[in-house]
């Protein structure tokens, strides 16, 4: 079973959903010594058996697979349906968009998106937004493939470690992204990935990677000496060469520091941190559909906003220092991320 601390350098590119992740950023960063990921949390089983049989022709090197839990959901009250429409309809944005009340089957299914995963085997399953169920994990095993699931608070990773998972990746209020909380509705600790790091460190018996704002290597040596086996790191690696991420995300990563990062339940129904923008705060106070509805009846917006390449109504997730952003090939941001850590963290 791969072991995250056997890693060359300590570094786990995050999965991130939504055409960011490729075969080519996800082996770079494989072959320098990390971990190449992939979001699936939407594609199709041929996607995922493409990407994975790609990604393994560029290397021999860990990759991971990642995959949303989704929660059982049903349409809202006609009311609630029709004001969450309402609120899509007629944004300021130039061009047509059209909107309608999603149907059902609402979001993938899981053991169908994982019958590529057993055939290809990558060296690692992750998950978000909750716990798979158990057989899923014993199959993982029963292949030789490490478990993996995000944690924003202490309860949540002692579930994560009673269902048999092999590690924790501990998820900062700072990350980009959606919050990987397994309840939404539910009170929000908002712990920073170092606090939630040592606090899982400490009360947990499998390893802890840290998630949240990690940008250099100073910052993963801070991870590391909090007791962090490795470091996920997202927003650092959305700018690269390699990464699908939007023209226009690139941009205003590297150009707007001045508007931060906020959540937003607007896009898809779940609390995201991204660049704040028009549609954000046009978004506030609105009505929006339990997710992942609300992320298919935006489709089409954010369809029409990446064709016109309008960074006003994309969701540009993003971590809270977003500004630390670098622009190089993965290649070389994984031997930066590598000195500066040796620089930090003498061995
Ligand atoms: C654009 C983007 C997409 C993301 N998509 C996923 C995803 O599909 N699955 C997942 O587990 N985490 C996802 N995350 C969250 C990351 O796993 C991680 O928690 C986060 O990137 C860490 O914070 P940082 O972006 O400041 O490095 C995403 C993050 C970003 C920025």
């Amino acid at each position: 079973m791969f072991n995250l601390s056997e890693l060359g350098i300590p570094i786990i590119q995050a999965p991130m959903a939504g055409g960011i992740n490729n075969p080519r950023l996800a082996s770079e960063v494989s072959n320098a010594g990390g971990v190449g990921s992939f979001g699936f949390s939407y594609s199709t089983p041929q996607k995922i058996s493409e990407d994975l049989a790609a990604t393994r022709a560029l290397t021999n090197g860990p990759i991971n697979a990642n995959f949303f839990v989704f929660s059982a959901v049903d349409l809202p009250a006609q009311a609630v349906q029709q004001k969450a429409l309402e609120a899509l309809k007629n944004l300021p944005i130039e061009g047509e968009y059209s909107l309608s009340i999603p149907q059902a089957p609402f979001y993938p299914d899981l053991e169908e998106q994982l019958i590529p995963v057993w055939e290809h085997c990558p060296e690692i399953l992750t998950f978000h937004f909750g716990i798979p169920s158990l057989s899923i994990i014993e199959k993982a095993h029963s292949l030789g493939i490490a478990v993996g699931i995000t944690a924003t608070s202490f309860k949540e990773a002692k579930a994560i470690e009673k269902a048999g998972a092999d590690f924790i990746v501990a998820q900062g209020i700072e990350a980009g992204g959606h919050r990987g909380i397994f309840n939404p509705d539910g009170i929000d600790e908002k712990l920073t990935a170092i606090d939630l790091t040592r606090l899982l460190v400490k009360g947990c018996s499998i390893p802890v990677v840290a998630a949240g704002a990690i940008m250099d290597g100073a910052d993963i040596a801070s991870a590391l000496k909090s007791g962090a086996v490795a470091a996920q790191l997202g927003t650092a690696f959305l700018c690269c060469e390699e990464s699908g991420a939007s023209p226009a995300h690139k941009e205003y990563l590297l150009k707007h520091h001045g508007r931060g990062s906020v959540f937003t339940t607007g896009f898809s129904g779940r609390p995201a941190r991204g660049i704040n923008n028009e549609f954000i705060r046009l978004m506030e106070g609105k009505m929006v559909l339990p997710f992942p509805l609300q992320n298919t009846m935006t489709a089409t917006l954010r369809q029409l906003a990446g064709r016109t390449n309008n960074g006003e109504y994309q969701s540009l997730w993003a971590g809270q220092d977003y500004a630390s952003t670098r622009q190089l090939s993965a290649k070389n941001l994984m031997l930066a991320l590598k000195e500066e850590l040796l620089l930090a963290r003498p061995l």
